[in-house]
């Protein structure tokens, strides 16, 4: 099944690239029917266009209330034929307007595992608090902020030395893998979700010898 997609992004998309790239190549099953940004100079538009996609702005702050630009990007939206919805650096909280008709049809990506860290600036909060393991979450979207069912999480180490530059680099990497693959399981129809829990059918396991610990355990602790 191809899934019908719109990308709602603020800045300078590079999950949308990532999303882009993999349905050039043929391993993600969605029409992307249109790209929004709710600011004109997002490259996320320049990115869009280049791959001959349809792109709009629409800018919050022409709209008086929250619920009055939500409308606006559902109207949009629809107009696409989107029937899912995933956000890609978009830094608005939707509202009921959004979620209603989009009800478990929205996406998101947070550089953290949740539900640590969220909100804004993830990349330093976890660089400051000397976290070992970073990481990245794509889950669906609520009323609440960075705390829907998570559907796949990444886990990358960080280190003394990083700082958030580093430490967002690492995470960003697999922010692009993650988010793709999410997508294209929900292409597949293999996602369910149970209140908090996202079933993903036919999904494999890790074991316990291929969990990570950062720094590395060191014999006789490894075995
Ligand atoms: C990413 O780190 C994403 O997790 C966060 O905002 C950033 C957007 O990056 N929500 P980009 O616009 O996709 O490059």
């Amino acid at each position: 099944m191809t899934i019908a997609l719109g990308v709602l992004v603020s800045g300078s998309g590079s999950n949308l690239q990532a999303i882009l790239d993999r349905v050039r190549e043929g391993s993600l099953d969605a029409d992307i029917r249109v790209v929004i940004a709710n600011r004109a100079d997002a490259l996320g538009l320049a990115r869009a266009r280049k791959a001959r996609i349809s792109a709009a702005s629409v800018l919050h702050t022409d709209f008086p209330q929250r619920e009055d630009f939500d409308r606006e990007l559902v109207r949009l939206l629809r107009e696409a034929g989107v029937e899912w919805v995933a956000l890609a650096g978009f830094m608005r909280i939707l509202t009921p307007e959004f979620l209603t008709p989009y009800a478990g049809r929205v996406l998101n990506i947070h550089p953290a595992l949740l539900p640590a860290c969220p909100g804004l600036h993830a990349q330093r909060q976890q660089a400051e608090h000397g976290v070992r393991l970073a990481g990245c979450t794509v889950h669906f979207v609520d009323e609440q902020m960075d705390h829907g069912p998570i559907v796949i999480q990444a886990a990358v180490p960080a280190f003394a030395d990083d700082d958030e530059a580093s430490l967002g680099a690492r995470i960003l990497d697999m922010e692009h893998r993650i988010y793709p693959q999410a997508l294209q399981w929900i292409a597949q129809g293999r996602v369910r979700v149970q209140e908090r829990q996202v079933v993903v059918a036919g999904g494999a396991r890790v074991f316990s010898g291929q969990f990570w610990t950062n720094p590395p355990l060191e014999h006789p602790f490894n075995g």
